[in-house]
């Protein structure tokens, strides 16, 4: 039998809630008495979701299929050392998260550098440093030429397409691709961009190929092969001698609902999201004809993460306030703001095991003084939670920690996993007060 690794409830166990092989009640022990909340991390599933991309990405043999992974979506470095040893590559999206890339010793390479505005000296350390950078807009092609012939170096570039393809089940901040984005350029206009790298072709710049990304919590896979087609016809102008890839970006979404009907939340819209094989197999329809000599790269953030993380948090007590029944817990939007932010679904379920208890509709909501700060409507819980009881949100991997904040002056919360011999991790420390001030400069 194989082992189990993530989150799961082992029914047989009085309904614990385990992460790999421990229970999360264990771990609680073990750390006796932590402040919470806490973010506990399974390596485990992390390990076995770049396992599913690289063979998947296999599969496009003889076409070379690539794994970036969007540093964005959670950037602990403890995750970068599993990458490098999968020897992904990484995508970046400030000079602070390329800095990090090339401490962790990756090579520049590997690192794409992409932004529809960067910095003076996040170009300059992109180009002396030989990492791939994603060309905007012309202003963006501009100041990367400036910089090129300053440093006396060839800069290494994709061009960032907007293709025009969104999926209608997107949420409008997390679209990327539609006309009006900010992003990119518009693929009908990129001709003054062609042109002035034409001009400084092999001297100041070497345009590798094109780079899109649709947006995020994509569940449609019809519009990334159709956007691998857009791209695919873009080759085919054969203008530039180094042309090889074809970065097709992240976005593949995650089912943040497998668990809802556990907890009888049934009525919960639910809609299929393809598996990373689907994904994967989706491109490979939209490529088969296309030259060996290209390298396909993706760059999801979400579905390598997402999962492999829950927040754990106390109950501070319950209240009914007109028709609602308000669950307050320690946790908040600052460490899972993706609730407030676009209305997102996180599951949120007992640790211990209360199966057997009537369950009601509540609001759950954090003490941050903002209406906004809530992590689930209308949930389904033990009618006996109080205060004390432990619940975890789950599927917070992915834009929770690197979206955290300090609001209300409250500390970052601490991240654990296990290590090998099951043994506790400290992978980031819970910051103190005197760390929220120490950028402080009069008191
Ligand atoms: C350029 C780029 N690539 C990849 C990603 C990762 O997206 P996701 O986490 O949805 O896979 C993002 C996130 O928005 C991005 O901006």
């Amino acid at each position: 039998m194989t082992a189990k690794y993530g989150f799961y409830y082992e029914e047989g166990h009085d309904d614990l809630l385990f992460m790999d092989q421990t229970s999360v009640k264990l771990i609680i022990e073990r750390l006796s008495s932590p402040p919470t909340p806490f973010v506990l991390y399974s390596l485990n599933q992390f390990r076995q979701n770049i396992d599913k991309y690289q063979n998947e990405l296999h599969k496009l043999a003889p076409i070379r299929g690539r794994l970036s992974y969007s540093m964005k979506a959670n950037y602990n470095p403890r995750l970068l050392t599993i990458l490098k040893s999968a020897k992904a590559m990484l995508t970046t999206v400030s000079g602070g998260e390329m800095q990090l890339a090339l401490s962790a010793g990756f090579e520049p390479s590997s690192i794409i550098y992409n932004g529809n505005g960067k910095t003076d000296e996040s170009i300059q350390m992109a180009i002396d440093s030989g990492v791939l950078l994603n060309v905007d807009s012309l202003f963006d092609l501009e100041v990367i030429l400036h910089y090129a012939r300053q440093l006396n170096k060839i800069a290494n570039v994709l061009i960032r397409v907007n293709p025009n393809l969104s999926d209608s089940n997107v949420h409008a901040y997390n679209v990327t691709a539609s006309k009006t984005s900010k992003f990119g350029t518009n693929i009908d206009e990129l001709e003054p961009i062609y042109k002035l790298i034409e001009q400084n072709d092999d001297k100041w710049i070497r345009l590798f190929g094109f780079h899109c990304h649709l947006g995020s919590t994509i569940s449609n896979t019809q519009i990334i092969s159709g956007c691998v087609k857009k791209l695919i016809e873009l080759f085919n102008t054969k203008r530039f001698p180094h042309l090889r890839i074809l970065n097709i970006g992240g976005g593949l979404n995650i089912d943040y609902k497998r668990y809802a009907k556990r907890t009888k939340n049934d009525d919960e819209e639910h809609i299929a999201i393809p598996t990373i094989g689907d994904y994967i197999q989706s491109i490979k329809d939209s490529i088969e004809s296309f030259p060996h000599s290209i390298e396909l790269v993706v760059e999801p953030g979400r579905s390598l993460i997402a999962n492999s993380c829950v927040l754990i948090t106390r109950v501070l007590g319950q209240k009914q306030t007109g028709s609602i029944r308000q669950l307050i817990v320690d946790a908040s939007m600052t460490e899972c703001i993706r609730p407030a932010l676009y209305q997102a679904y996180h599951h949120i379920d007992t640790v211990n095991s209360l199966s057997t208890e009537e369950r009601i509709l509540f609001d759950i909501v954090g003490p941050v003084c903002e209406s906004g700060d809530f992590l689930g409507k209308q949930r389904c819980l033990p009618k006996i939670l109080k205060r004390g009881d432990f619940l975890a949100v789950f599927d917070v991997g992915a834009y929770c920690s690197s979206m955290s904040s300090n609001y209300n002056m409250r500390p970052r919360p601490a991240e654990y996993a296990l290590d090998e011999q099951e043994q506790i991790q400290i992978l980031k420390k819970r910051e103190t007060n005197e760390d929220l001030l120490r950028t402080y400069c009069v008191a």
